[in-house]
């Protein structure tokens, strides 16, 4: 009995060895395949055509595939993004392709449209402007939006650009980036 009891131990203690070994393996073979998948993403996205916005969401190139499907079917697509507009404007002039012009466009296709005409052709008046929206055309971060509407409630309008861009907080050179779409 005492030899039965014995003999078992060595045999756990070889498996669990053998078991320990198999997960290095398993887990060596898992980061190669990670890498490879990461090398084939970066790969991918590489070869791809630049985003319109890099600093943007992955999105934006499908973004843009919706609105050249959705809104050059009547008009060349320069006839749209020939001007900045607001986003209540934006949504004007879209609501007036469905209603008056004959656009059939789905709810979908319409949100999506909606948010990358905003982002890339927007405008927004930073003395009257709500900070998401702020944030939205000048693709600035949350807190920088929120320092521009407390600093306009505590001193009043912004005469101009260089006003603006002394706002502790807000990252001029980022605000250059979108300065035609800066309205005073
Ligand atoms: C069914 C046809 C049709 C589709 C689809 C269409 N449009 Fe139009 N659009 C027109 C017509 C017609 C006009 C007026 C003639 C012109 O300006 O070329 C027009 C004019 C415009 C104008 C100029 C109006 C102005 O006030 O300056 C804008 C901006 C515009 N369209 C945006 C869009 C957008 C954005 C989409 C996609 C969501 C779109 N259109 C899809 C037919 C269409």
């Amino acid at each position: 009995m005492v030899a039965l009891r014995a003999s078992p131990r060595p045999v756990v203690r070889y498996d669990s060895a053998a078991m320990l070994g198999g997960e290095n393996r398993v887990r060596r073979a898992l980061t190669i395949v990670g890498v490879v998948a990461a090398f084939s993403v970066a790969f991918a996205r590489h070869g791809q055509p630049a985003p319109v916005d890099r600093g943007r969401s992955g999105q934006a190139d499908q973004s843009r595939e919706t609105l050249v499907r959705v809104c050059s079917k009547c008009h060349p697509l320069e006839r749209v993004t020939a001007q900045r507009r607001s986003r209540t404007q934006w949504e004007e002039a879209m609501t007036q392709m469905v209603t008056s012009r004959g656009a059939v466009i789905s709810d979908e296709d319409f949100d999506t449209v909606l948010t990358y005409l905003v982002r890339e052709y927007g405008r927004v008046n930073v003395n009257k402007a709500a900070a998401d929206e702020i944030v939205e055309v000048l693709a600035l971060p949350d807190k920088a939006a929120a320092a521009i509407v407390d600093y306009r409630r505590e001193h009043g309008s912004f005469e101009d650009f260089d006003a603006l861009a002394k706002v502790p907080g807000v990252d001029a050179a980022k605000l250059e980036q979108r300065r035609d779409a800066i309205v005073f």
